[in-house]
């Protein structure tokens, strides 16, 4: 009996204190201002709008944890941020295919992680059309993360500091699934990429060199209408013309849908950080922009499935394609790669 008491008492210390003093690194702490939620100028109104999930310094807290935690994973291996890397623009870059638990080799690209709350659909396919649920697919994906839900939620109930964590940032320390993906969706959902180069130019803060404006003008006559300012996709699917990858034969959005039209067509992809994003496509098939550009430009290579805005792109010049290289380049959003906000707080500076 004596005993159980000093067992309450201790475990009611331990989480008073622990609650308390943070060994947080203060680089990494975050304030009201840091989750405060500003709808980039020229934007449009984002789809998910944190209605059902107010953002609070506690709530994002606790989503980045869980988001760079391997606990989320079956051996506790493999964490979300082992897959999306900030440095990517939370792609990955060193192979074509994703790489999940044991090694095992999953059937797409990485794609990078940003303005997400301007998507409807997620996956290369849409296969998920909400942000909130978006965390179940790669958590229980066998070459992902291999993990049922409820064994991550008891893994985490049974975790003193993921107790606080929960407590802090939804007033009650039970874990449950919703908490779990709504704290997750806080840290995703502000990942907001809008400060590139071409974000300054388009503001007038900036300004292009001639070979990236003519770029910015070859772009907007051929390849805007898929990859729609300022989001860079217009969030449909479509076939860029890629041969179909007979290792894979992956059929892209028809697995969604079941319709014969659908098939081989995947989600147009945002185009802000592409520098960082390779290697390219939903197989990852292409190391670098330069084969991307010439594969776009060469209708020797396109496919049956071809939309027919790609035909006209074999009428642009290897020159036409530099300067849109050029233009691309202003893409890259290094406040967004550099933010602390979304960094791993695991990682040490003090090395
Ligand atoms: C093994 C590598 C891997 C891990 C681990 C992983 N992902 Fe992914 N993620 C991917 C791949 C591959 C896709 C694209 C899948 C597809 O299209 O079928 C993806 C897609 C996504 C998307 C959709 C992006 C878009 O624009 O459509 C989001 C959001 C996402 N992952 C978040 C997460 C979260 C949160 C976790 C952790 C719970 C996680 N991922 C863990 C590889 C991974
Ligand atoms: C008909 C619509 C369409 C047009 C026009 C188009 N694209 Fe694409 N683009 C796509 C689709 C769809 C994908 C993804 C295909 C896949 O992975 O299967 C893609 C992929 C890409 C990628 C790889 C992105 C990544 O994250 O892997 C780059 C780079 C790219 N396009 C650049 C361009 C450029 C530059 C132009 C103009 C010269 C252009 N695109 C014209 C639809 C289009």
């Amino acid at each position: 009996m004596k005993s159980k008491i000093y067992i309450v008492v201790l475990f009611t210390a331990s989480f008073i204190i622990l609650a308390f003093v943070s060994p947080e690194d203060p680089y990494f702490l975050i304030s009201k201002k840091d989750v405060r939620l500003t709808i980039p100028k020229g934007f449009p109104e984002p789809s998910y709008t944190f209605k059902n999930n107010k953002i609070t310094p506690a709530g994002f807290v606790l989503g980045r944890k869980l988001f760079y935690d391997p606990i989320l994973s079956k051996d506790s291996t493999i964490s979300c941020g082992s897959c999306h890397q900030q440095f990517a623009a939370f792609s990955h870059i060193d192979h074509g295919l994703a790489h999940g638990i044991g090694g095992r080799i999953g059937k797409r690209n990485v794609p990078a992680l940003q303005n997400l709350i301007w998507n409807k659909e997620f996956m290369w396919d849409g296969g998920i059309n909400h942000l909130e649920v978006q965390a179940i697919a790669p958590i229980t994906h066998k070459d992902e993360m291999d993990e049922n839900l409820d064994h991550v939620i008891l893994k985490l109930n049974q975790r003193n500091d993921y107790r606080i964590a929960f407590y802090k940032a939804f007033k009650d320390s039970t874990v449950t699934s919703e908490k779990m993906l709504k704290s997750l969706t806080q840290f995703m959902g502000l990942m907001i990429s809008a400060n590139s180069k071409y974000d300054k130019y388009i503001l007038g803060k900036a300004s292009f060199s001639e070979e990236e404006k003519k770029g910015l003008a070859l772009f907007r006559n051929n390849c805007a209408s898929c990859h729609k300012e300022p989001l860079f996709s217009d969030n449909t699917f479509k076939s860029n013309g890629i041969p179909v990858n007979t290792i894979l034969n992956d059929v892209g959005r028809k697995k969604i849908t079941g319709i014969e039209s659908d098939q081989y067509k995947f989600k147009v992809p945002s185009l802000r950080n592409i520098e960082l994003t390779f290697p390219y496509m939903h197989d990852g098939r292409f190391r670098n922009l330069t084969e991307v550009l010439n594969f776009y430009r060469d209708s020797t290579k396109h496919s049956a499935y071809s939309d027919p805005l790609i035909h006209k792109l074999s009428k642009l010049s290897k020159e036409d394609m530099k300067l849109i290289h050029a233009f691309l380049l202003t893409l890259t959003d290094k406040t967004f790669v550099y933010d602390r906000r979304f960094a791993d707080p695991n990682f040490s500076r003090k090395q």
